[in-house]
């Protein structure tokens, strides 16, 4: 596969001498066609030649003889820039042909490196709620992206199964099992002795002290705690597998912050060693810098804290998985714990490879736009909840605009959980979100549905046409040099290019941003041309376009965690 800007680079270094990586800087792609498909700059080179960049670009220009090169149209000197136009249908057969995108097999970026991903996450016990629809959902689609692109990727789920909660939540089991149904609901009735427990704790500074003492002996591997422990967390993990089997997450590991209880002490050891353990009011701590909180290692009572369990976590998964990059997705709140933990990890005599490896990923917040879902105001809404009104929401559209479609369950449940997965990777990570059904299920927005719709209407423009044998080396190029399929072939050149940057920035949206414009791109090019004419040459070039662009927007879904729909 020829490069434009690989070979603009070649054949201006042959020329010139200049140094390869000066040239590459010196390329653009102009945003107004009118300007080429790619530019030379030459205002960098003026220092270089001590000329005016116009007399530069005219005198490169000149040199370059191009009249016989088939892979431009056109090249111009306008003041300081090369212009070079290049021939669609030279690019269009060169993009068509030689990335086979219908068996794109993974590429192989990665290959030798390993990813561990720390996603979803959720707190035992405690509601699996919208706010941890955004880590499942980003770490699901980096999780996807990476493995493409041929990283050996491992997906933790760091459960949120230790901590004094468990102390709180054990001191009012024992004392009101009998009043909670926890077999049949068990985060609800879970999270009601919660609260009941923690307005006691208040009142009774006795009561406080039992829950810490409970979670002591936890951590002592008490036999009565630890078994309504393991209780807690099998029911818990079960509802939250509910939500898993609809997302279609998948973990390597359940190792959660529990699996650390015996592997925090080397943590406080090296630190000892190191001199870096402080005591402070009883607790252990290590000073983090003037603009950082100190991070508590080690509380007044002897229990080890979450940022504990985070490094003894960073020690493990070193020597487990020999990571290249560790990244955590988490809300932007956890963004101080992370910078603690990540200096805090400098002193735990780590290679520097697995410092330099540790990646925070955070994200905004979600709000719902109508307070409509939420039962009660200020009420968690569950995520399963969500969901499955996402699924009877897109039932109901179906309802009304395709009631003889077959398949209607499958089909609103593909369309619902796209929908919501769509939204929740649609806008940069960064960014809160506000969750209104109206923008999220509408079919012609920048949504997932319309994806989706984009997608179907490829899958019915083959079917029409039964055509069976559309193969790459048999199509006739010469029929697709317009600004139509150029701009298609243009965005199919750049798909590996899009999920390299998704792994750069750890931003999944840049992949959903390139699904919406390939779905407009092919939307234009239908709506100008029409497939399925008379003359098979015509007819074969647009179906096979028809077909590649299909396999690329599902490919690129499944990468995000959509799946797409034979018809809707
Ligand atoms: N359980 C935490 C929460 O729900 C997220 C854990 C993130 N991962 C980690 N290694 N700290 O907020």
């Amino acid at each position: 596969m020829i490069d434009g800007k690989q070979y603009i680079t070649k054949i201006i270094k042959e020329q010139t001498q200049l140094e390869e990586e000066l040239i590459l800087d010196c390329i653009e792609k102009p945003k107004d066609s009118k300007m080429g498909d790619y530019a030379f700059t030459c205002f960098k080179l003026a220092k270089i030649y001590h000329k005016a960049p116009a007399i530069i670009a005219q005198e490169i220009y000149e040199k370059l003889n191009l009249q016989q090169d088939e892979w431009f149209e056109k090249v111009e000197v306008v003041g300081g820039y090369i212009n070079f136009f290049i021939n669609k249908v030279a690019f269009i057969k060169n993009v068509l042909q030689e990335q086979d995108f219908g068996m794109i097999k993974p590429y192989k970026i990665g290959e030798g490196k390993n990813i561990v991903i720390d996603y979803s996450s959720p707190n035992i016990a405690k509601p699996f709620h919208i706010g941890h629809l955004r880590t499942t959902v980003i770490g699901g689609a980096l999780y996807h992206i990476y493995e493409y692109l041929g990283y050996h990727v491992i997906g933790i789920n760091h459960l949120g199964d230790y901590g004094t909660q468990f102390g709180k939540l054990i001191e009012g089991y024992t004392r009101w099992k009998d009043e909670y149904d926890i077999e049949k609901n068990p985060i609800d009735e879970l999270t009601k002795i919660y609260v009941r427990i923690n307005q006691l704790c208040e009142e009774d500074e006795s009561v406080l002290q039992a829950c810490r003492d409970n979670f002591k002996k936890l951590e002592e591997g008490d036999a009565y705690c630890t078994e309504i422990w393991k209780k807690f967390k099998e029911l818990s993990l079960k509802e939250f597998q509910r939500v898993y089997d609809l997302l279609g997450s998948k973990f390597d590991s359940w190792n959660g912050e529990s699996f650390y209880s015996d592997k925090m002490e080397e943590v406080i050891q090296k630190l000892e060693e190191k001199g870096k353990l402080i005591t402070s009011e009883g607790a252990k701590i290590v000073d983090v810098g003037k603009d950082m909180a100190p991070c508590i290692i080690q509380k007044s009572n002897g229990s080890t804290t979450y940022a504990t369990r985070d490094l003894a976590a960073i020690l493990y998964r070193a020597r487990t998985y020999d990571y290249d990059k560790a990244i955590y997705v988490t809300s932007y709140e956890q963004i101080l714990h992370f910078k603690q933990v990540f200096t805090v990890a400098q002193y735990l005599d780590l290679d520097k490879k697995y410092v330099d490896g540790l990646e925070h990923v955070p994200y905004g917040m979600v709000r719902l736009a109508s307070g409509k879902m939420s039962t009660r105001e200020g009420t968690i809404v569950k995520l399963e909840d969500l969901l499955l009104e996402a699924i009877q929401r897109a039932r109901k559209i179906i309802e009304e605009k395709e009631p003889q479609l077959e398949n209607k369950e499958e089909t609103a449940k593909i369309i619902g959980l796209g929908a919501v997965v769509f939204n929740d990777l649609a806008n940069n990570r960064m960014k809160d979100e506000v969750f209104d059904w109206d923008e999220v299920l509408n079919f012609q927005g920048e949504t997932g549905p319309y994806i989706q719709y984009m997608y179907v209407r490829t899958k019915s423009v083959l079917e029409k046409a039964k055509e069976p044998d559309l193969d790459a080396s048999q199509i006739d190029y010469t029929v697709l040099g317009d600004a139509d399929a150029m701009q298609i072939a243009k965005l199919l050149e750049q798909f590996k290019h899009i999920l390299i940057q998704v792994t750069e920035k750890e931003e999944p949206s840049i992949l959903s941003r390139y699904l919406i414009d390939l779905s407009q791109a092919y939307s234009t090019f239908y709506n100008n041309h029409k497939v399925l004419v008379e003359e098979e040459n015509v007819r074969k070039a647009r179906l096979y376009i028809t077909k590649v662009v299909g396999e690329v927007l599902k490919k690129g879904a499944e990468l995000l965690g959509m799946q797409m729909p034979e018809r809707m």
